[in-house]
């Protein structure tokens, strides 16, 4: 379970302390409401609404980009980037996700239109030099700078599906690794798809989640390629939600793409949670065009304790040893 990192927790703990959790939760409900009903961030007109969007879906973003990042880095473990680009950054959850994954970090440009959420994040006490641009992404990168890191969060979905492309390849040309995390929704999938298949065409190296170039297993299969990340509650998320339960489950998809760097070993990911039973393990297992099915058999002692402790979205290298 990844929490959000110390420096925002705390600064948002100390923003919420003069603020009425009712005022807050009727704002929180306002814009998952909308969210829900594939509105986008414009729901979020105020300081107040930047915070109730950082106490209720802060934590789940950050989870689910940090488990993603966490696969990049296993992956490229020598990489130790320096700049870092965030468009649609809202208050920096993936900045502040890759700071965490890369101390080698030392300083972020942030772009967003929203000016609350911009400003929450400027008023994070950040542990690297932190700029921040408002306007549109379009426009805003065209002023950028390169960066050894682009991250594009949450954010592709509240793009028109026509500037999709023309977005990507703005992003790519800008990045030496381009993240992309998506709802864990179908479709989610299908943008993520759409990146994968015109990265490629870039001639993109993919670093995570895909064990290769060659077709998407899922590409037309009932289930697609999403992940889980567990993300603990703190009493305001709890109050916030009308929670129950002290953690959540934030399902998300992600694609991490690089340029230069050597040839990867990515292992297999494993696309389900593993099916344990007396006599085995079974693990579903990215691969081209068909996921694979592989049986490890109890009799194969180490194998098949490596094996059980494999989780949905790690990957086994090709002796099946598991790579992270
Ligand atoms: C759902 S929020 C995600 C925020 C953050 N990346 C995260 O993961 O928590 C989407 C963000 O994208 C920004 N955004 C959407 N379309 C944009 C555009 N065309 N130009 C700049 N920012 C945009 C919104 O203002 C919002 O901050």
């Amino acid at each position: 379970m990844s929490a959000l990192p110390g420096f925002v927790g705390g600064a948002l703990k100390a923003k919420l302390e003069h603020v009425s959790r009712t005022d807050l939760k009727a704002r929180a409900q306002r814009i998952s409401k909308s969210y829900r009903a594939g509105g986008g961030s414009a729901v979020i007109r105020s300081d107040l609404d930047a915070l109730a969007y950082a106490i209720v879906r802060m934590p789940a973003t950050y989870a689910a980009v940090r488990a993603a990042l966490a696969q990049a880095v296993d992956v490229i473990p020598d990489f130790a980037p320096q700049s870092l680009l965030d468009v649609g950054s809202g208050p920096g959850t993936a900045a502040w996700a890759a700071c965490d994954a890369w101390p080698s970090l030392e300083r972020a440009l942030l772009i967003d239109e929203n000016p609350h959420l911009l400003a929450l994040a400027q008023a994070l006490q950040a542990p690297l030099d932190v700029s921040a641009q408002r306007g549109a992404i379009a426009a805003a990168l065209a002023a950028a700078a390169s960066a050894d890191i682009v991250t594009a969060s949450y954010v592709l979905a509240e793009l028109p599906d026509a500037t999709l492309r023309a977005t990507l390849a703005r992003l790519w040309d800008k990045a030496r690794l381009l993240v992309i995390v998506e709802p864990g929704t179908p479709d989610g999938f299908k943008r993520i798809l759409a990146c994968r298949d015109a990265l490629i065409g870039f001639g993109a190296q993919i670093v995570a989640p895909c064990s290769h170039e060659a077709g998407c297993p899922l590409a037309s299969a009932e289930r697609w390629c999403h992940f889980n990340a567990r993300v603990p509650r703190n009493r305001d998320h709890i109050v916030a939600k009308d929670a129950i339960v002290p953690f959540e489950d934030e399902k998300f998809c992600y694609l991490a793409a690089g340029k230069g760097f050597a040839p990867l070993a990515r292992g297999r990911r494993v696309l389900a949670t593993p099916k344990v039973d007396k006599s085995a393990v079974t693990l579903t297992l990215c691969a081209p065009d068909v996921p694979v099915q592989q049986r490890i058999s109890r009799r194969d002692k180490d194998a098949y304790r490596a094996a059980k402790r494999l989780d949905w979205g790690d990957a086994i290298a090709e002796n099946r040893s598991r790579t992270s």
